[in-house]
């Protein structure tokens, strides 16, 4: 719950004194599942009394089935994070040293940093090497802020193995173009769906609706306590598996859950067949995302609803508000306000604060970042531009279900009065 306070800096003094509306909904989402939560955490704890075990028992199962279900994909491995299993979807593809990865500029930078973090193997010699696998940095789609599928063509080199296909704020990227540059040059594609659970993207080919996470080779998601769903104050994800992967499948189902848990093949707790690392998910993470995985629908569609009431207040300003894809289902993770000018983004983001609305930090351009700007971790640019501009431009606006019919309308009042 601590990580809340991360979101957005505190906000300057209200001119009248309004309650804050919060940044991320999930303290009040924390609030209003409190009593089921109780309910399930004595049921977890009475079990592992019995057992001794609170980590990948039967919740932690159920959650995987009802996720392959929901999603329709060939199998769904739950982890503790989202990080991991972008880090096991590089790493278990078993990828040779020197594989470049090519990412989208503007994401969270845990999509790029896994990339660094994963094992390369080497075929030859059956060893893993870290450090041996490369993210490239590509730009955006100006419009939907995922990545832009021509600038991927424009990156890829003979070292080329992958592709993460982020879908940011909670848009899927636009994966027919992405399939087939993958088809023709045998890359995997593996989707960073940490904001998007929910989303989804009509194929323009076969008129078949894919959810986020089912349509590349693996799908990734984050359960934290921000997301559209997620655990309650613990970090938890899930890796899914689809069968695009073919007659890697089986062996994959089957690394994959060694390696959330220190690379046991077998029962016995100390007897390591391969490689893996901890990153089991616990049970009462399993119970709650489980529960709410009934809701995410529901809550999808509240999201769109104040998503299109904002659009309309912002509609004859000099805002951008977000644009929906045809063929997309946007999640609503953010809903994110371009403003035309740097200047115009601070004025907004004043108004907000002023009116007691807290604003969120916004995403930066990754390989911006420090790590990869001062070459602490090897990268390659390709380009930026677009990345750079959006993220410049960008105002976080609340926007999730447990807002109230009056926040809504604080909310609608300032973007309406944007210049
Ligand atoms: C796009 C993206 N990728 C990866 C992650 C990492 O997920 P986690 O925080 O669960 O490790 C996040 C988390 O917010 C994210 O937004």
């Amino acid at each position: 719950m601590s990580r809340s306070a991360s979101y957005g800096s505190a906000a300057a003094a209200p001119s009248e004194v309004r309650p804050l509306i919060p940044a991320q909904g999930n303290g009040r989402r924390l609030q209003q599942r409190l009593t089921a939560l109780q309910q399930e955490v004595a049921e977890v704890v009475e079990e592992a009394v019995e057992s001794g075990s609170h980590t990948n028992g039967p919740r932690v199962r159920a959650l995987e089935e009802a996720f392959k279900a929901y999603l329709q994909v060939a199998d769904a491995i739950a982890v503790n994070s989202g990080s991991s299993a972008l880090r096991a979807a590089c790493e278990l593809l078993r990828l040779p040293p020197g594989s470049e990865i090519i990412v989208p500029a503007y994401t969270f930078i845990m999509t790029a940093y896994s990339v660094n973090d994963a094992f390369a193997f080497d075929p030859q010699s059956g060893t893993l090497t870290k450090g041996g696998l490369i993210p490239v940095f590509v730009d955006i789609d100006p419009q939907t802020y995922t990545i832009d599928p021509a600038s991927v063509r424009e990156a890829l080199s003979e070292r080329t193995a992958a592709l993460i296909a982020v879908h940011m704020l909670g848009q899927m990227a636009d994966m027919r173009p992405l399939l087939e540059l993958a088809d023709e040059h045998r890359l995997f594609v593996i989707e960073d769906a940490a904001q998007a659970h929910g989303a989804t993207y009509c194929d323009p080919r076969t008129h078949h609706i894919y959810y986020a996470g089912s349509m590349g080779d693996c799908g990734c998601f984050s359960l934290s306590d921000v997301k559209n769903i997620g655990s309650m104050g613990s970090d938890a994800g899930l890796l899914t598996l689809t069968t695009r992967l073919g007659s890697r499948l089986p062996f994959l189902s089957a690394e994959a859950r060694a390696w959330r848990n220190t690379g046991r093949l077998g029962r016995h707790r100390y007897e390591h067949q391969t490689w893996g690392i901890r990153a089991r998910m616990d049970e009462y993470s399993a119970a709650e995302c489980l529960a709410q995985l009934r809701y995410l629908d529901s809550w999808v569609a509240r999201r769109q609803q104040i998503a299109a009431r904002y659009s309309a207040a912002l509609a004859g300003t000099s805002f951008t508000a977000p644009y929906i894809a045809p063929g997309r289902r946007h999640a609503f993770f953010n809903y994110m306000v371009k403003a035309p000018t740097l200047e115009a983004r601070h004025l907004l983001e004043s108004r907000l604060r002023a009116a007691g609305i807290q604003v969120a930090d916004t995403y930066s351009v990754v390989p911006d970042q420090p790590l990869y700007r001062q070459g602490q971790l090897p990268c390659r640019v390709v380009t930026t531009e677009r990345a750079r501009e959006v993220a410049r431009l960008l105002v976080a606006i609340p926007c999730y279900p447990e807002l109230r019919e009056e926040e809504i309308a604080r909310i609608e009042e300032v973007l309406s009065r944007c210049p």
